[in-house]
């Protein structure tokens, strides 16, 4: 079958079975073209909260379809793909968060919105790359445990010397990939281009940097930009999607192994392939996320305290 053929009959069951399809921007082009809505992690957990279907299928990692499911635990949440993790959002244990937290009882607990829903439990505010600084600029405390990002902990410590900081040494593999001396090779080939990048980066990275943010900011950056060259600095679907929508633009990837593996898992097959399991039309596929009513109430505290400080 055509890749349009399956979208159209994606887009005929979605309405049949009463879909929501949600797709983080790191997805593939023929996923955004069939999906609801798209968007960065904060524009995703906004639309979760306020979708009315029954269903929603989110098509990105696991922490995302964790997300939807607990701020929608009435709707039945897919994952097209269950192997589809953020290797971030395992990368603090439950049992060395609690230990941390014990050390320092007097800092506010933040997490990045890349955790597992039980890692969420002992957090006080969840932030995502376009929250963090709105959000934790708006926390009385001003001692902070971010985890587990501490590159996009710094970029927002940065922004905010009002308040002191403690992080643990995790990060993004992919966004780790790239190197100052990477931006400098970029700009030299490319001197009349923009440098857009995501705050997952390492700090010397960023300093680089001519726009800092989350994948729908940088998207919004270079649409709105008057310059005509871009070098983007996060998952090369970003790259795909603007050189799709912008096509008097030039972008260059700033690394060449910019691929997060976890968020290609999904395809427009394994996306077509849960509609059909969902509605008993073909054999088990995908996974339904069901989170335990009590992990579920206190992961849901944090990620509410996100929505409300970050408007
Ligand atoms: P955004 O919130 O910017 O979409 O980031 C999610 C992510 O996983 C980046 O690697
Ligand atoms: Fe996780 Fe990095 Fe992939 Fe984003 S790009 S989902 S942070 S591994």
């Amino acid at each position: 079958m055509k890749i349009s053929e399956i979208q159209e009959k994606i887009l005929k069951l979605k309405k049949e079975l009463d879909f929501c399809i949600l797709v983080h921007a790191y997805q593939t082009h023929d996923i955004v073209e069939i999906a609801d809505f798209v968007g960065d992690s904060f524009g995703l957990a906004q639309k979760a909260a306020a979708c009315p279907n029954k269903n929603i299928m989110m098509c990105g990692v696991r922490f995302m379809a964790e997300t939807v499911k607990i701020l929608s635990p009435e709707k039945r949440v897919f994952l097209p793909e269950p192997d589809a993790g953020c290797p971030m959002a395992e990368q603090l244990g439950y049992e060395e968060l609690k230990k941390l937290r014990e050390e320092c009882p007097d800092h506010t607990v933040v997490c990045y919105i890349n955790t597992t829903a039980k890692l969420k439990t002992l957090c006080d505010v969840c932030v995502t790359s376009s929250s963090a600084i709105k959000v934790i600029e708006g926390i009385e405390n001003d001692k902070i445990l971010f985890i587990p990002d501490c590159n996009l902990g710094d970029y927002t410590a940065k922004r905010l010397p009002q308040k002191s900081f403690r992080f643990i040494n995790g990060g993004c593999p992919i966004h780790l990939r790239i190197t100052a001396e990477d931006v400098a090779l970029a700009k030299e080939k490319h001197p009349n281009a923009l440098v857009a990048l995501h705050p997952e980066c390492r700090p010397n990275v960023t300093a680089l940097a001519d726009y800092v943010g989350s994948t729908t900011g940088i998207m919004d950056f270079a649409r709105k930009s008057d310059a005509k060259e871009f070098i983007i600095g996060t998952e090369s679907a970003i790259v795909s999607h603007l050189a799709i929508e912008c096509p008097e633009k030039r972008f260059y990837p700033l690394h060449k192994e910019l691929i997060c593996k976890n968020m290609k898992l999904t395809t427009i097959s394994s996306v077509y392939n849960t509609l059909l399991s969902t509605g008993g039309l073909a054999a088990p596929y995908g996974e339904e996320i069901l989170i335990d009513d009590d992990t579920r109430t206190k992961a849901k505290r944090c990620i509410d305290e996100m929505l409300r400080l970050g408007g």
